[in-house]
């Protein structure tokens, strides 16, 4: 068969692993400094990636339809947890969660009944995905089963991977955006049937947080997940002490707040739980032993006031988790800066630890990409360049503005003197990486890109 292949030409790297555990990190990644990644048009896939070398000679035919000599191609970012009907209400300013939730959340939310401001936004949310490089998303909608109709219509136009489904809510909410056990059963068994697996969509039951369902409408929810196994489940679970309070309150026969999920048949490997800021040992040895998705989403935790993730802890655990911006209790739809808020959330909580382990640059990428492939169990169809994975990808500017060149060449330039990488703490292993290795200071050069990117450095998105 004549394969119609086109190629990249650029910095390309990706994960095969959790770099967290590796005594030389670069050991999980592969990266190729004059890299090739060579795609099948038509099918949408990897062909592979490698030096560009070796691979325009082996792929002689190819079309090489961009060359990027200093820009970097990655995976597509995902977000693991984000609400598309809060965009326009981004960065409204609350004392608490639920202040939060009843002066902006409630009121935006009723306008997804109409389904043409449901349309508008669901272009511009996707589209402000795109801008920031991420390509595949978990995400909430509304009660209303045209906000979800909304978002995966679009989502099929533009051929992206998004996991939706219609929020669950039937107590402790204004009652226009009240659903019923019945009725809110029937509108996602619809959509289900209607979208789930539909090009690239994925269809998640979504009770919006225990304190919102009573216990027959959570039920009811495993219910449609034990009809339809392959559905993710996605809520939220201990984000704030309040809530946490709350929940004990509502469900006191119930050992802890993951407890009340899992005696409804929600806790799975594909359910995916928004926050763990909170999660007692029980709850996380639950969690590890399930494998189910995490987001850890700190310029929300930062923003509502939540708290700090405890990253060592959930990593040291075998928590499955990946990145969610929370929009818009989270403050940016993208992934760069969301990682620089996870990087001062990690070294402030350790500001009694003496030995402070920092999250390394490849921490967090790993976690931005494949990590959050994870958490969303699709680690085998996107997240590496590997041959058949889906092609989603996102071509990165190293530095688009003064500083960011100027702290580029300051690299360049102290490792010219010190011939070794800096970027390593002194609780982690020295680099072993030399100078002529693709890999030398990579991670000081994504450092710098991880913690002064934003959606400027974001050049295209595939
Ligand atoms: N808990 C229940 N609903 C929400 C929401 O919309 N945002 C956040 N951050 N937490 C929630
Ligand atoms: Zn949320």
């Amino acid at each position: 068969a004549n394969v119609q292949k086109i190629a990249y030409r650029a910095n390309i790297l990706f994960f095969n692993e959790d770099p967290y555990f590796k005594e030389t990190q670069e050991d999980a990644l592969t990266f190729y400094k004059d890299g090739l990644l060579v795609l099948d048009l038509e099918k949408g896939t990897v062909i592979e990636a490698g030096n560009y070398e070796e691979m325009r000679a082996k792929h002689a035919s190819v079309l090489i339809s961009e060359e990027y000599k200093d820009k970097l191609i990655m995976p597509g970012f995902i977000d693991c947890h984000t609400h598309y009907p809060q965009t326009e209400m981004i960065c409204s300013f609350a004392s608490s969660l639920v202040n939060w939730l009843n002066t902006y959340t409630f009121p935006t939310e009723e306008q997804f009944k109409d389904i043409n401001y449901a349309k508008k936004i669901s272009q511009f949310y996707l589209n402000e995905l795109l801008k920031n490089g991420t390509t595949t998303a978990l995400v909430f909608a509304t009660i209303h089963p045209e906000s979800v109709a909304a978002l995966f219509d679009e989502a099929i136009r533009l051929n992206m991977r998004i996991i939706t489904g219609k929020t669950m809510m039937n107590r402790n909410a204004p009652e226009f955006l009240q659903d019923t056990v019945e009725g809110s059963y029937r509108d996602s068994l619809d959509l289900i049937q209607s979208y789930h697996n539909v090009g690239r969509c994925l269809y998640s039951i979504t009770p919006r947080f225990a304190p919102t369902s009573t216990q027959d409408q959570l039920n009811v929810a495993g219910q449609l997940k034990h009809q339809f196994p392959d559905t993710y489940i996605h809520t939220h679970l201990n984000e704030n002490l309040q809530e946490v309070d709350w929940v004990k309150s509502l469900f006191p026969e119930s050992e802890n707040y993951l407890d009340v999920y899992d005696k409804s048949n929600l806790v799975h490997k594909h359910s995916v739980f928004a926050h763990c800021v909170h999660c007692t040992q029980p709850e996380l040895d639950k969690m590890k032993q399930i494998q189910c998705g995490v987001a850890y989403c700190p310029t929300s935790n930062g923003f509502l006031g939540a708290g700090m993730f405890p990253y060592h802890q959930a990593v040291q655990n075998g928590i499955n988790f990946g990145m969610g911006t929370d929009v818009g209790g989270g403050t940016d739809f993208g992934m760069l800066r969301t990682l620089q808020d996870a990087y001062k959330f990690i070294m402030v909580s350790q500001q009694h630890v003496e030995n402070r382990r920092p999250m390394t640059s490849f921490e967090g990428f790993y976690r931005a990409t494949l990590g959050g492939c994870k958490a969303l169990s699709l680690e085998h169809k996107i997240g590496k360049f590997l041959p058949g994975y889906e092609a989603d990808f996102v071509v990165l500017d190293w530095c688009v503005n003064d500083i960011q060149r100027l702290r580029f060449e300051n690299i360049e330039k102290r490792a010219s003197t010190t011939q070794q990488s800096t970027a390593t703490s002194e609780s982690l292993k020295l680099s072993t990486i030399k100078p002529g290795d693709d890999k030398y200071l990579l991670q000081d050069k994504l450092f710098g890109l991880m913690m002064m990117g934003d959606s400027n450095n974001v050049y295209s998105t595939h």
